[in-house]
């Protein structure tokens, strides 16, 4: 059960805190009813009540997790408080019975991260974005090229019929040692780009520029992931599996372009479907489930974080601006 938010934040391009929280607040008993009356179950027969609790916007967080303490208190039932990336870092277990260690790709709005999954609550980063996300890049660049908001979905709809050698862009950190990320300097390139073309962006050029900065993010995500299979299997060399989970996931060059890796390293690369791979609550479910079932539940204090890395032993990353 999904209820977007997409048409508020429209007009600003982008999302607005403030309109995201009232958002949440206005639809989340609602929505609680809906997914309710659908799986036909009441409250008394749930086994728990998970939330999100971070990392993200603290507005709608505190929102969702009051609502289920609330249910946990007026029903009697335990509490999980999941982290959104270990939804998104654990759904394939649920599509697709994927068996600890995997090595996982999780490319979103918000993070760019390679992770060696090793268990429920164990995890180990091996390399993060140090400026913007992989869908922000996205998001970002599209709006330069005035294709509107979200960007991701347009921005591959217009790269579909472009040509991506026109335009000759940077593999960000592509030669660099690690796993870290970086998008920035892509962007900017794109801009410069515009500024250079100045009034003259027809619509082949516009396609053809949203083909090269797609291949651009492709080849990148394909050489920082090349490098994090090789790091996996060093320190955990029975590991088969790699996972690409979030928004960006669903972009069919890039999704085409890992397959393509995984294939050449000999490694089976698993893709939740887009509903799954896309923010939903089914995956903060499943996380809650696989921590209940190990016996894993919170008390009703435990507190929202807006930061909440999936590791936190990780070294930071070795420049500036770290997201976590
Ligand atoms: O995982 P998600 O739904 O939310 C976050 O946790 O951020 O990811 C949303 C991001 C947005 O930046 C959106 O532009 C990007 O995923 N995205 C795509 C595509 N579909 C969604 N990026 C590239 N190609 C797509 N087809
Ligand atoms: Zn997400």
């Amino acid at each position: 059960m999904v209820l977007s938010q997409l048409e508020e934040h429209r007009p600003f391009g982008g999302v607005v805190p403030e309109v995201a929280a009232r958002a949440h607040l206005e639809h989340v008993d609602g929505i609680i009813a809906q997914a309710m009356k659908e799986a036909g179950v009441s409250f008394a027969e749930l086994d728990c009540v998970a939330a999100t609790t971070g990392p993200g916007l603290i507005g709608g967080v505190l929102v969702g997790a009051m609502s289920a303490k609330a249910i946990c208190v007026a029903a009697g039932k335990p509490f999980v408080a999941v982290n959104h990336l270990e939804g998104h870092a654990l759904t394939v277990r649920l599509t697709d019975d994927v068996q600890f260690p995997y090595l996982l790709l999780l490319v979103s709005g918000g993070h760019c991260q390679l992770l060696i999954c090793k268990g429920v609550g164990s995890y180990t980063r091996l390399g993060t974005t140090i400026d913007d996300a992989a869908g922000e890049a996205f998001d970002k660049t599209a709006k330069m090229l005035g294709l509107g908001y979200p960007g991701g979905p347009l921005l591959e709809k217009a790269a579909a019929g472009g040509n991506a050698s026109r335009f000759d862009l940077p593999r960000p950190m592509a030669h660099r040692a690690g796993c870290d990320f970086s998008f920035s300097g892509l962007k900017t390139s794109v801009r410069r780009a515009v500024e250079t073309l100045e009034g003259a962006m027809d619509q082949q050029t516009v396609s053809d520029l949203a083909a090269s900065f797609q291949l651009a993010v492709a080849e990148t995500l394909v050489a920082r992931t090349r490098h994090a299979i090789d790091m996996a299997r060093a320190s955990h060399p029975g590991i088969t599996h790699l996972v690409v989970a979030g928004g960006v996931a669903a972009n069919h060059a890039i999704g085409g372009a890992l397959s393509d890796l995984a294939a050449s390293k000999g490694m089976t690369l698993v893709k939740p479907s887009p509903a799954l791979c896309t923010d939903n609550g089914a995956m903060i479910a499943w996380a809650g489930l696989e921590h209940f079932r190990l016996g894993h539940t919170n008390g009703l204090d435990f507190k929202a974080r807006p930061r909440w890395p999936l590791d936190p032993d990780a070294p930071a990353a070795a420049y500036a601006g770290v997201k976590a």
